[in-house]
Parts: structure tokens; sequence; C-alpha cells
């Protein structure tokens, strides 16, 4: 059996998708060993999620540094430190400096909630209802210095029900993403997925598109 596979994660917020990985990782389903977690907010539900689960925490204030790039080098200076070998952003709320970010390509996941390309940045539920869209989702992509831009692993799917407003449309897709993120990680984890270049090798073979969460699992989209 291999070794786990080091991961930190970044949240800035409630942490459900933090506490989506950590039950997967405690019922077997998930060969990780959680190394750090970090956060721009002190307060973060994530911080006190990590800190339950035994996880060493990390709390750093924007506002104690003269820009975001001097804040984004301390922070990768000390993810780095902590040994991790992926970095899982899951709610970080943060545009992170290309210089901080680019030793990292290929060793960082961000979970975001649309179907990417679509609604890259905020407020990607209500942008979806009012482009009258019948389906809506979430991506986990690897990132790059572009904006919720670098190359999407996988995706999924759920269908807009009318008359939802964007508080129920998040609600429902809350666990997709738990699902889908907690799959993802664990395809890097086993050596199924990587990124070669700029492109996601799933089996070894290029992908032409995102994989699927279907019923559970990552599937290729013919
Ligand atoms: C999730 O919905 C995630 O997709 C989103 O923040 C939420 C975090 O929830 N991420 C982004 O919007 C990134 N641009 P959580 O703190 O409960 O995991």
């Amino acid at each position: 059996m291999n070794n786990p596979l080091r991961i930190a994660v970044l949240a800035s917020g409630r942490g459900s998708n933090l506490a989506a990985l950590l039950v997967a990782r405690d019922c077997g389903d998930l060969p990780v060993e959680f190394v750090l977690v970090a956060s721009d907010k002190a307060a973060a539900g994530a911080l006190q999620l990590a800190q339950a689960a035994g996880v060493p925490t990390l709390a750093l204030d924007p506002r104690h540094y003269p820009d975001r790039r001097a804040f984004d080098i301390d922070l990768f200076a000390r993810l780095a430190a902590s040994g991790a070998e992926l970095l899982v952003l899951a709610g970080f709320m943060r545009i992170i400096d290309s210089d901080a970010l680019t030793p990292w390509i290929g060793r960082m996941i961000n979970i975001h909630p649309s179907l990417l390309p679509k609604y890259r940045g905020l407020h990607t539920h209500r942008r979806a209802l009012e482009a009258g869209d019948s389906e809506h989702g979430a991506s986990v992509h690897y990132v790059t210095a572009e904006l919720d831009g670098g190359p999407v692993i996988a995706q999924v799917r759920l269908a807009v029900e009318s008359g939802e407003d964007e508080h129920r449309l998040a609600q429902r897709l809350l666990p997709l993403e738990h699902r889908l993120l907690t799959a993802v990680v664990a395809g890097i984890a086993g050596g199924r997925i990587a990124l070669d270049t700029d492109r996601v090798q799933f089996n070894g073979e290029a992908l032409a598109q995102p994989l699927q969460l279907i019923d559970g699992r990552l599937v290729k989209n013919h």
C-alpha cells in the first residue's frame, strides 16, 4: 500500500467540503493525510472542524501584510513547509498572486460552484438562474494564474427546478460538490488523475472533456 497523499486544505468559510473530505478519510475511502488546514479568516468554521479532527491549523490575517503578494508569499511558504503534496482550495475566497501559485501548478485544485467555463467569480447560482439555464453544477479544476480558469478535471450537474431561488439551488448543489471534490481528491491520491502540462490525464490518457460525476463515480464524457 502506498503512503497516503499529504494534503493541505485552504478554506475561508464554514468548511462543509472539508468536512466531507474528513468523513471520507475516516471511512477509509480517501487515502490522504491532512497536514494543514489554513484560512484567511480566524473565525472560519473550517478551522474549528480541523481542530476537532486533530488537524494542524493556520490562520493568517491579510490585514497584517502590506499587500496581497506579501500575504500569499508567506501563506504559500508555510504550506510548503507543511509537507503538503496537494493543496485543496475548498471555499478559499481569495485571488492568489501568480508568483506564489506558479510552483504549485499541477498540485493545487479548486472547487467552484458552476459549470466552468460558465460563471467564473462570484454569485454563480444567481447568475445561472438569471440566465435561465436549465442545468447548473460544480467543477473541480487545477489552479492556474487565470481566475477559475485552469484545466477542469471533473464536473457534476443538476437540473434547475422551476421557481427555485439561488439559496435553494446552492443548497441542492452542495452535497453534490462534496461528492465531486472527494472523488477528485481520491483520484489524485490513487494516481488516476494528474496534470500533464495543460491537459488533465485520467488513467494515463489526456481528457478531451472534463470527467462527469454520475451516481457517485467519475466517468469519461464522450
Ligand atoms: C462552496 O460552495 C464552494 O464551491 C465555493 O464556496 C463554498 C464553500 O463552502 N467556492 C467558491 O465559490 C470559490 N470561488 P464550504 O465552506 O461549506 O466548503
